[in-house]
């Protein structure tokens, strides 16, 4: 099956990296707006295969659209990323006008397509597919609470000193320094609450440095970061492509479900060969559900200075 990624720069190129060497694609179409950019980074790419022993194909194209068609998945990173200092939200005067271009190309070259949307600020980018793509809402996914679980997991591990592969823990609500909500409640370490292993002032500092996850890296990078995210994207595309029914943290369009409606917001889900399959209504604590409250309230502050 094709997977088109758009924006062939630091996050698209690590996306398109990860798909192919989980090798379940069958082809990765890098699309960008930079003259023989695409092209270049798909070349470079398909120049790993015989080393990293993988058969996925990867094409790139400078804007020619009828190559992504057919395509079961389009991700799209094209936009501009933030510099240190920079909010996600300030992004949105760039990224939003790029983003409603290549949704429309996409559409008119793939009817059927599944949009994982990447670009920033993320929970309004989808937001905006949803406003403008005419696609069903199970296609459409925010891609923000796949790769900030995956930096609360990190931070979980750090200060239990364990293995990663011993913590799990989710991040829901929205893709922003203020608004992300890592669940400590629910977190665990090989099925313990971490609540019985760290103090309160321990998961204080992991769920801070968990929402400034992105602003530490961009500190440190001089731009966003890339490789956690295109780890972040390949899981979600492949539990499309394999229909694995994972449930993932992702920013879908709500209808009533946790309290919200008409905004696109980090909940859980399953995610399968239809996209969206179910989301998945998990009991909040009172804190929790006022953060969430709080979180939905800025985004939506955001996506009024979208123009359709
Ligand atoms: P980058 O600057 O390295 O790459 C962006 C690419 O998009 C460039 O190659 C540019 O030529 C291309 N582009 C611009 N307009 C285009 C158009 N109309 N059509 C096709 N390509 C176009 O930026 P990077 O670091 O890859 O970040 C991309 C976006 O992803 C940013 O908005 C960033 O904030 C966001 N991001 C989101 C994350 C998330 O968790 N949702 C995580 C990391 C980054």
């Amino acid at each position: 099956m094709k997977v088109t990624v758009v924006g062939a720069g630091a996050v698209g190129a690590s996306c398109a990296e990860y798909i192919a060497m989980k090798d379940f694609a069958s082809e990765v179409v890098l699309v960008d707006i930079k003259e023989g950019f695409a092209e270049g980074k798909a070349m470079d790419l398909m120049q790993t295969a015989s080393l990293n022993g993988f058969d996925t194909k990867i094409t790139g194209t400078t804007g020619d659209y009828s190559k992504t068609a057919g395509s079961k998945v389009a991700v799209i990173t094209s936009g501009i990323p933030r510099k240190p200092g920079m909010t996600r939200e300030e992004l949105i005067g760039i990224n939003a006008g790029i983003v409603k271009d290549v949704t429309a190309n996409l559409v008119k070259h793939s009817p059927d397509v599944i949009i994982i949307v990447v670009s920033n600020p993320m929970d309004t980018m989808a937001y905006l597919v949803h406003k403008t793509s005419g696609l069903p809402k199970n296609k459409i996914i925010g891609m923000g609470g796949a790769l900030d679980s995956a930096r609360f997991k990190y931070r979980l591990a750090e200060a239990l000193e364990s293995p990663i592969s011993d913590v799990d823990g989710m991040v829901i609500a929205a893709h922003s320094d203020t608004g992300m909500l890592p669940l400590m409640s629910k977190a665990t370490r090989n099925g313990v609450p971490v609540t019985e292993f760290l103090s309160e002032e321990q998961q204080n500092y992991v769920a801070e440095e968990t929402k400034v996850g992105g602003a530490t890296l961009t500190k440190l990078l001089g731009t966003s970061a890339w490789y956690a995210p295109g780890a972040a994207v390949s899981v979600l595309v492949q539990s499309i492509l394999c229909d694995q029914k994972k449930m993932i943290p992702c920013s879908l369009m709500l209808d009533g479900e946790y309290g919200e409606s008409d905004i696109c917001l980090g909940v859980p889900a399953i995610i399968g060969a239809n996209g969206v399959e179910k989301i998945v209504d998990i009991t909040l604590t009172d804190a929790e559900k006022a953060k969430f409250a709080e979180a939905a309230k800025a985004v939506r502050e955001v996506n009024g200075d979208l123009k359709f």
